[in-house]
């Protein structure tokens, strides 16, 4: 059994490109988040190591436990890209992705084509599990490929008997991307159906839907993708809620704007340049806007911001504003 499944139930983080990287983590681990993953990684990119790759691959030891996840089709490949990851950077485990719904992943058939190719898909697991022994696999899947093929629960089993040692259940198909809603019922009867542990992802928004999904389906952690990128702090109140059965009271409007100039601080130090790192920041600056009070506003000025002075003029106003 896996440490962290040892008599406690964890958050994880989920894996998203582009948004999950070191500092985001770190972030989410100092609000309670109990697991990491990195973003995804191709085979072929630990192959090449180039910058992009490296920069993929680097955690501080504050983030363990902590999971690589790589990405990819063929079973040799992969296999050896594990090992080479075990070997240089020694993640806590390393994770596979069978979920990913995006065309440039699917039609090199790695992510979510995988599910539509068991024999494939099992295939990988095996050569992964045997190429990064000692170091745990786990793997991350959706429930089928279209809402005619939900195969879950074959899937599980057969990742299972390949020695896969966790399982994260994104309860959507591939062709729903992000639509429609998740479907906890086919995630409850993964969590049924296996031995390993089940954690389970989709749609978890706030403290009380995590009450709700733990308390109805046997599952043995949960996973927050979106909700964490407006609400780090959801890590928190879902460990509060479920430790006292209360809400702490919400962070106050300077506690998250706080996070939110630490978050581009620590990216600016990180890329060395102020504009540039403004710039890759906006999406996540939108992200953290909702929720906040003149979320509009908030967006039309972080759409034309370019230093962290602007923002700091822009968190003065917004408080001002309370
Ligand atoms: C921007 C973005 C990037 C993502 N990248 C990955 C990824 O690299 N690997 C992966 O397994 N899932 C990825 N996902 C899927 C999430 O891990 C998660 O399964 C999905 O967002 C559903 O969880 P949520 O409703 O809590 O957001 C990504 C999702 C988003 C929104």
């Amino acid at each position: 059994m896996l440490p962290w499944f040892q008599d406690r139930f964890p958050l994880y983080l989920a894996p998203m490109a582009g948004v999950t990287d070191q500092i985001f983590r770190t972030l989410c681990k100092e609000q309670g988040a109990d697991v990491m993953v990195t973003e995804f990684v191709s085979a072929e990119g630990i192959f090449r190591k180039n910058a992009r790759t490296i920069e993929y691959l680097e955690f501080t030891p504050a983030e363990r436990p902590l999971g690589v996840q790589l990405f990819g089709a063929d079973p040799d490949h992969l296999g050896e890209a594990a090992r080479r990851v075990r070997d240089w950077v020694g993640p806590d485990f390393l994770d596979l992705n069978f979920g990913c719904p995006v065309n440039k992943v699917v039609s090199r058939n790695g992510g979510s084509a995988l599910l539509k190719d068991l024999p494939l898909l099992e295939r990988v697991a095996r050569s992964v599990v045997q190429a990064a022994a000692p170091c745990p696999v786990t793997a991350k899947i959706r429930i089928g490929w279209s809402r005619d093929a939900v195969n879950a629960l074959e899937t599980a089993k057969i990742l299972e008997d390949a020695g896969i040692q966790a399982l994260a259940v994104h309860g959507r198909t591939k062709d729903q991307a992000y639509g429609g809603e998740a479907d906890w019922e086919v995630i409850g009867e993964v969590a049924q159906s296996v031995r390993i542990p089940v954690i389970g992802n989709g749609d978890i928004k706030t403290a009380h839907d995590a009450a709700r999904r733990k308390c109805e389906t046997p599952v043995a952690g949960l996973m927050i993708g979106r909700a964490a990128m407006s609400s780090p702090w959801i890590f928190h109140e879902i460990k509060s809620y479920f430790a006292t059965g209360q809400l702490p009271p919400p962070p106050t409007l300077a506690a998250q704007w706080e996070l939110v100039r630490r978050h581009c601080a620590l990216a600016i130090e990180a890329r060395g340049a102020e504009r540039p790192a403004i710039h890759s920041l906006r999406a996540r600056l939108m992200a953290y806007a909702h929720g906040m009070p003149g979320a509009k506003t908030l967006r039309s000025r972080f759409a034309v911001m370019e230093s962290l002075t602007q923002l700091d003029e822009i968190i003065a106003a917004s408080l001002a504003e309370v």
